[in-house]
């Protein structure tokens, strides 16, 4: 089998989809050195994909109540599989975050090599220090920012944030799933290492992400708003709004769909998937 993937959460699924039968999800978990070395030594893959991490549920407020299991599984465990990939000489890749940052770098976006200046949360803090530990190694990390596809799904951005009662407004930059995986998969076929933005080019905001749903998908759809100040009233960790450059990526030759743009096709394509469940 060519990719085999730790982890069996959202991520983890959709890496599964866009690999097909090439591919293999896990059931180990990698806290074990000598567990996750008999499991690859068993499975022989050619890339090794690490999806597994503590997000937090029902939201990331619960890593701040749990920062032993979230350290361990956001830090530990990838440098623990980080070793067994070296010791066995094989390709890994990392999925990061780009909820590492705060603010838009004079409207630049953060680079990879911008230092992570978000603070805010206990879950944002170990996707940084991972990052940081793992970039002394052979190891290509992706960094994915507010998960948005074409498929309803508790775990979507654009699901979250319709069924929220009020929402923040703010630019970020988002991960349009489809594109992401096509420049993972470019990035992976060239066994390319290091720290990647795999955001799609641009910023959006959540009110203009909002007003296109209300557009394409359900015109009754009515949303509040309500600014940071109110919003972290309401929860334990301050959360990441920020913009990332992709030009290291468009130096690869990897361009994705601008953000409104994938986000508008993926809508349409959403609501289609919302029919043909109701
Ligand atoms: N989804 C996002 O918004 C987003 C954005 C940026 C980056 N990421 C990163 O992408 C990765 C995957 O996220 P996701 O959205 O797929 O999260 P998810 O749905 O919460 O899935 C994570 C999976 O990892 C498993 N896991 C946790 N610790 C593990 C360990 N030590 N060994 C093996 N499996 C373990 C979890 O199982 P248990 O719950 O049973 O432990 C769960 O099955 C994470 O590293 C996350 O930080 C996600």
């Amino acid at each position: 089998m060519k990719y085999l993937i730790f982890g069996q959460g959202y991520i983890a699924h959709k890496f599964l989809e866009a690999f097909g039968s090439e591919a293999e999800i896990s059931t180990v978990r990698i806290d074990d050195f000598s567990d996750v070395k008999k499991e690859l030594e068993l499975k022989k893959p050619e890339v090794v994909v690490n999806c597994a991490g503590k997000t937090g549920r029902p939201n990331v407020d619960w890593c701040e109540d749990h920062k032993m299991e979230t350290l361990t599984s956001n830090v530990v465990a990838p440098l623990i599989l980080a070793r067994a990939c070296e010791e066995l000489n094989l390709y890994m890749v990392h999925i990061g975050s780009g909820c590492v940052y705060e603010g838009y770098n004079e409207g630049k976006g953060y680079s990879e090599e911008d230092t992570p200046n978000f603070e805010g949360s206990y879950y944002s803090r170990t996707k940084a220090w991972s990052e940081r530990m793992l970039k002394d190694f052979k190891v290509l990390q992706l960094r994915l920012r507010m998960p948005f596809d074409s498929i309803p799904s508790e775990r979507n951005f654009i699901t979250k944030i319709t069924k929220y009662a009020k929402v923040i407004s703010i630019a970020n930059s988002i991960s349009v799933l489809e594109d992401f995986m096509l420049a993972a998969k470019t990035l992976i076929e060239r066994r390319t290492v290091g720290v990647y933005n795999v955001t799609n080019p641009g910023f959006i905001t959540h009110q203009e992400i909002l007003d296109m749903y209300i557009e394409l998908v359900d015109p009754n759809y009515r949303y509040e708003l309500f600014s940071v100040e109110e919003m972290e009233k309401i929860t334990k960790a301050k959360r990441s709004n920020c913009g990332l450059s992709v030009q290291k990526l468009e130096d690869e030759g990897i361009h994705l769909r601008p953000v409104a743009q994938a986000i508008r096709e993926s809508l349409i394509v959403y609501r289609q998937h919302l029919e043909k469940m109701a």
